[in-house]
């Protein structure tokens, strides 16, 4: 036949629309849609799922190597099979830069590591220290090699930049036409924050959220995007966790300055609720920015849905329960010294921060979105691939169901009822904090670039099987061509 592989008659949800038709698959591309295609090689049957262009986690810390030497519990052969496993088959983690250290001499070997991907993947580079030689050498290299995003944090020692870093950065990618991220949150608020908390003796996990209140991050959201509005560089807000930084970057979007915003499960399902849990079980839930009140949820689905924040991604972090409890000192995303606890736990701020989530990123998003009424199909897409592709320079070949592009698909059967259980998740971490949460629809089947990657939770990509995404300039990293008083400063 004309075909490798016919994935024959399912209901097809794409960026834009839903309609019935079989995709037929030939090197690894998809070749053709259509109804009664003629056969393939292979034959999938798709009656009664849903059928979905393959998952882009585009924030994902996959065995990430920190300064002082903490790893990431995650490998990319066990976070790329659980990333398959949740309909999930390229992602974009993080090429480390160690302070005082070139882009060379970190974390070396990083990405020799990231080979043994299952899933297809791509970096963001971190910048934490953009001396001369970096921003002027290291960074025209690297973006030469088709790695066209930067990741900066205004918080985090030693990671964060000061603000005049991070223009120096900015002005860097407008003339690279690279892409730039952000972790906004104000790292000095939160110091002196957490200085009181512990000098008060407050050091339960709660306190994590109560040193990093929404107007710590309301205000790098707001710094973040006006020192990008004055070089005209686009940026994408991460982890956006509550409506003072959703309505930071709307109001700059109706400006339209290019700014985009990024949000992730947990900050549409957990809370406060679950950083109180006995037997220090709230640390399972400490991230950053944190997690805020149960009446936060719906600020954020209204942002969603608004457009506002129109990529959901992970921000999978491989730090297990065990690991947390064992926090002796600061570790690669903690916050300062640990100050011991009576019972033998660490404080709050010596919790390594982040959750792990590349698995249960689409499930719970197609189960509180899509099966809830929150989302239609097409919104669902976007939100898991479409857009990440457009942002990140993967347009055309991620995200899509038309012709051309990678046959990357997820078979979903939207009628599944399952719980979420730690004991049937791929991922290396021994816990997840959505354990227990009730979900509606499932991927039964992942294909990734023609091949059946997952096929009723049996990960069947071997590690290595991944490919390294480059990508090459694309028009929506570019600035809009309008700075303050017509004087480009990042020209020169
Ligand atoms: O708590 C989080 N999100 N840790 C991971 C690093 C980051 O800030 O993205
Ligand atoms: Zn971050
Ligand atoms: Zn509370
Ligand atoms: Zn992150």
């Amino acid at each position: 036949g004309d075909f490798d592989l016919v994935v024959r008659g399912g209901t097809l949800a794409s960026a834009a629309e839903v309609f019935e038709a079989d995709i037929g698959i030939k090197d690894g591309v998809i070749a053709a849609l259509g109804r009664n295609l003629s056969r393939g090689a292979e034959e999938v049957s798709a009656k009664g799922l849903i059928v979905t262009p393959g998952g882009l986690d585009s924030h994902c810390h996959i065995e990430e190597i920190g300064q002082d030497g903490t790893v990431q519990e995650e490998s990319f052969s066990s976070g790329s099979a659980a990333a398959l496993a949740g309909g999930t088959t390229s992602f974009i983690c993080f090429l480390p830069q160690w302070k005082g250290y070139s882009l060379a001499d970190s974390a070396p070997g990083y990405e020799e590591q990231a080979k043994r991907s299952r899933a297809d993947y791509s970096f963001h580079q971190i910048i934490t220290d953009p001396t001369a030689e970096v921003m002027e050498k290291e960074v025209p290299a690297l973006v030469q090699r088709g790695i066209r995003s930067l990741k900066v944090f205004l918080t985090y020692d030693p990671l964060r930049l000061t603000d005049g870093e991070f223009l120096r950065v900015l002005a860097t990618a407008r003339r690279l036409g690279a892409f730039v991220t952000v972790h906004c949150e104000n790292f000095d608020a939160i110091g002196w924050r957490i200085e009181a908390l512990l000098k008060a003796g407050l050091t339960d996990p709660l306190q994590h959220a109560w040193s990093r209140p929404p107007v710590v991050e309301r205000e790098a959201t707001h710094r973040a995007i006006a020192l990008a509005e004055l070089v005209d560089q686009p940026i994408q807000v991460f982890h956006v966790s509550c409506e003072d930084a959703a309505a930071e970057i709307a109001a700059a979007r109706a400006r339209g300055v290019k700014v985009w915003g990024e949000t992730c499960p947990q900050y549409f399902t957990l809370s406060h609720d679950d950083l109180q849990g006995a037997d220090f079980t709230g640390a399972k839930a400490v991230c950053s920015p944190a997690l805020r009140e149960r009446s936060e949820h719906a600020r954020i689905w209204r942002r969603i849905q608004d457009g506002t924040l129109d990529v959901v991604t992970s921000d999978h972090c491989g730090f297990s329960f065990a690991t947390a409890k064992k926090a002796a000192g600061s570790s690669a995303y903690g916050t300062g010294a640990a100050a011991q606890r009576p019972d033998g736990m660490p404080a709050f701020n010596a919790i390594p921060n982040g959750v792990p989530g590349i698995e249960t990123r689409l499930p719970v998003l197609f189960s509180e979105g899509v099966s809830k009424g929150r989302i239609d199909l097409p919104t669902f897409v976007k939100l898991s691939s479409a857009n990440a592709a457009k942002l990140f320079g993967l347009a055309g070949r991620k995200g899509t169901l038309a012709p051309g592009g990678d046959a990357d698909l997820v078979l979903w059967d939207p009628d599944r009822e399952t719980t979420i259980a730690q004991e049937r998740l791929h991922h290396a971490i021994d816990y997840t904090p959505w354990e227990g949460l009730p979900v509606k629809g499932w991927p039964s089947i992942t294909i990734r670039r023609g091949e059946i990657a997952v096929q009723e939770g049996e990960v069947l990509a071997a590690p290595g099987s991944g490919r390294f995404l480059s990508r090459g300039p694309y028009a929506l990293a570019r600035g809009s061509g309008r700075v303050p008083d017509g004087f480009d400063a990042a020209a020169l």
